[in-house]
């Protein structure tokens, strides 16, 4: 099942990634290459539109077995991403990640989308426990998380090697019933 489109806000919304959008997302992510890639090594110098298409192509191809990776469009232009990489069904268990063009953050777009995220996995997928995992030193990714009202549970020392060095990881979740107690202004 393809993921179904998401509202954010007047302007915002999440839908299904396409193969198209290929210029719009290599566009995206070299708006501030260095402000993905400082974080995600996929970015890194060697990202192309080839690139881009492919992760696209296995957007589309993967769909159909119940891949979740949105596209955030912004004025009708996709800006970002926000998907779910690692999930435990059966334990109802699902991790999310995001990343967003430079010149569209500090907005609240992605603590927004995640939230919105993060309530559909509670009611449409059943969910138990919501994660996010940042790199430590990822300071706004981890504000994210924390604005949701996300618990750091803990610190994987070292389990990430980027950019020639080793780094920690630290992990958020919030469950299914702390997610229903949360204040809702904290979107
Ligand atoms: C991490 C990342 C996704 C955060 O995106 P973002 O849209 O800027 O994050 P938010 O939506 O939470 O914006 C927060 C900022 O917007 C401000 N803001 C403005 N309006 C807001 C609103 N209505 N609601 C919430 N925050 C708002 C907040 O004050 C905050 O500023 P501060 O961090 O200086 O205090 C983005 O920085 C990014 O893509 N980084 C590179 C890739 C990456 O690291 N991905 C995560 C890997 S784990």
């Amino acid at each position: 099942m393809t993921p179904p489109g998401l509202a954010i806000d007047a302007t915002t919304r999440l839908r299904p990634w396409r193969v198209e959008d290929a210029p719009a997302l290599y566009e995206a992510v070299m708006s501030g290459q260095e402000h993905i890639a400082r974080w995600m090594s996929w970015a890194d110098g060697t990202y192309t539109i080839d690139r881009a298409r492919d992760f696209l192509a296995g957007c589309e191809r993967e769909y159909p077995s119940g891949r979740l990776d949105w596209a955030i469009e912004v004025e009708g232009v996709p800006v970002g991403s926000l998907g779910v990489p690692r999930s435990e069904p059966a334990h109802g268990e699902y991790e999310i990640g995001y990343w967003l063009a430079e010149p569209y953050t500090g907005r609240g777009i992605m603590t927004r989308s995640a939230a919105v995220v993060t309530d559909w996995l509670f009611d449409q997928k059943s969910a138990h426990r919501v994660q996010i995992a940042a790199l430590s030193g990822n300071t706004p990714s981890r504000a994210v998380a924390e604005r949701l009202g996300f618990t750091l549970e803990g610190v994987f020392r070292q389990s990430r090697f980027n950019r020639g060095a080793w780094h920690d990881m630290a992990w958020y979740a919030i469950t299914e019933d702390e997610w229903a107690a949360r204040e809702p202004s904290r979107a």
